[in-house]
C-alpha cells in the first residue's frame, strides 16, 4: 500500500500493513489481531517524514464527532474525536462562540494528534484551552482518561512523546472553551492583519472569527500550503540557549529575535528561545534546493518536497542544514518532525 497521499511531506512509501478505523470496537480487534507487530497511528501524516517502509501495522484514525458535553458560567466543554481535522474542528468552534483555539487556524493535521506535540502557534498553545483526552492503551485495550497535569505538556512536547511514547492511541480530546473571549493579539503579524482588513483593537473589539482571519491569512502568506508542496510545516524545533550564549551571539548578529523563557525551576538559569528559521536563513539555506529537497523560500525552518524528493533525502539536507547551524552558531537543532 503506497502511502504517499497520507503524508503532507508526499513521500512515496510503502506501508506492507495498513488499516484504517471509525469505530472504537474495530481498533482494538485490530490491536489484538496484531499484537507483537509495531503499530504506528496516522494522524494527517503532517508531521512524520517516511525514510523507509514502516515495518509494522500502520493504523489511520477515522474517528469522527464534536460534542458539547457540558458548560458552565465562564465555559463550554468540547469533546472532539481524534480523526477530526483540526482546522475544521477550529473553524467549528469558532462559528459557535466558543473561544480559545482561533489564534491556531489553518494547522494541518487531525485533532487527535494535536495533544502528542502541543501544537503551537501565534502566543497559544493547545495546553491552554486542553481539558483532557481518552487514550486507548495499545497493549491490553483499555481506555484512560489523561488530565492536563497527567500529559505533561511542554514547547512541541507531551508525555505521549517522552515516557508513554509509541503505548497509547488518543481517541478524542476535550476542550474547556471560553464563553467571554480572550484575544491574544500580541503577535506583531496578527495586528498588522487585522489593521489590513480595516480593524482597530484600540477603538473595537476584534471577534474570534477576525483572529482566525487575520492568522489563515499569514499561514497562507509564509507557509506552504502541503496540498501544493509536500512539507511538514516547521522542520526544527526553536531551541533554547542561555543567556550569555544569546548575548554573545547578539554581537554579530543584532537582529537575531529570542524570547526569555519563565524559570521553571529556581536552579534553572535563565534562557533564551531563539528563532532556528533566522539560524537557517544565516547560514543561507533559505531558498536552497537540490533536487527535489528544499528549504521554502519565505521560511526556512521549513523543508520542502518539490514533488519526488525521499524521505532520506529531506533527512540528509536536514542533516546538512544542523552541521552548518552548530558550526555557525554553536547551536544544536533538535527536529520537531517525527522520522520513520
Ligand atoms: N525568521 C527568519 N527567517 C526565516 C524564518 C523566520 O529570520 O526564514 C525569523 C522571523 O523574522 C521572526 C522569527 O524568525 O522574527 C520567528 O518567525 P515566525 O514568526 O515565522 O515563527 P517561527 O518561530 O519560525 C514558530 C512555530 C510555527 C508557528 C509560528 C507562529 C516552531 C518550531 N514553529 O515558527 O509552528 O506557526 O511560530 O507562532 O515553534 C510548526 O510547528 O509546524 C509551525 C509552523
Amino acid at each position: 500500500y503506497n502511502i504517499k497521499s497520507l503524508n503532507t511531506f508526499g513521500i512515496s512509501v510503502d506501508a506492507p500493513k495498513f488499516a484504517a478505523f471509525d469505530r472504537i470496537e474495530q481498533l482494538s480487534a485490530l490491536l489484538k489481531d496484531n499484537q507483537g507487530l509495531p503499530k504506528y497511528i496516522l494522524g494527517g501524516g503532517s508531521n512524520i517524514l517516511f525514510t523507509q517502509a514502516f515495518q509494522g501495522l500502520l493504523l489511520k484514525n477515522n474517528l469522527k464527532g464534536i460534542h458539547l458535553l457540558k458548560q458552565d458560567a465562564d465555559y463550554y466543554y468540547v469533546q472532539v474525536a481524534a480523526g477530526e481535522p483540526w482546522h475544521p474542528f477550529v473553524l467549528y468552534c469558532v462559528e459557535h462562540g466558543y473561544a480559545g483555539l482561533e489564534n491556531l487556524s489553518l494547522i494541518p493535521g487531525l485533532a487527535g494528534a494535536s495533544p502528542m506535540q502541543n501544537i503551537g502557534a501565534y502566543g497559544v498553545e493547545i495546553k491552554d484551552y486542553f481539558f483532557e483526552l481518552e487514550a486507548m492503551r495499545m497493549e491490553d485495550q483499555t481506555i484512560q482518561t489523561f488530565t492536563k497535569a497527567d500529559c505533561k505538556f511542554g514547547y512541541r512536547e507531551s508525555i505521549f512523546k517522552t515516557a508513554l511514547k509509541g503505548q497509547y492511541i488518543i481517541l478524542s480530546v476535550t476542550f474547556r472553551l471560553l464563553k467571554e473571549p480572550v484575544l491574544h493579539l500580541e503577535y506583531g503579524a496578527i495586528k498588522e492583519e487585522l489593521a489590513h482588513a480595516g480593524i482597530n483593537p484600540a477603538t473595537s473589539m476584534p471577534s474570534i472569527r477576525d483572529v482566525s482571519n487575520a492568522v489563515i491569512r499569514i499561514r497562507q502568506s509564509k507557509l506552504p500550503d502541503p496540498t501544493v508542496i509536500g512539507n511538514a510545516g516547521s522542520f526544527f524545533k526553536n531551541p533554547t540557549i542561555d543567556v550569555s550564549h544569546f548575548e554573545h551571539l547578539k554581537l554579530n548578529h543584532p537582529n537575531l529575535p529570542g524570547y526569555p523563557l519563565s524559570q521553571e525551576a529556581p536552579k534553572t538559569s535563565p534562557s533564551i528561545k531563539v528563532a532556528a528559521g533566522f539560524l537557517i536563513e544565516a547560514c543561507g539555506w533559505k531558498g536552497y534546493r537540490d533536487g527535489d529537497a528544499g528549504v521554502h523560500h519565505k521560511q526556512a525552518l521549513v523543508l520542502v518536497n518539490y514533488g519526488h524528493a525521499s524521505g532520506k533525502d529531506i533527512l540528509a539536507l536536514s542533516e546538512k542544514i544542523i552541521r552548518s547551524v552548530k558550526e555557525k552558531f554553536g547551536i544544536t537543532l533538535e527536529r520537531e518532525v517525527n522520522i520513520i
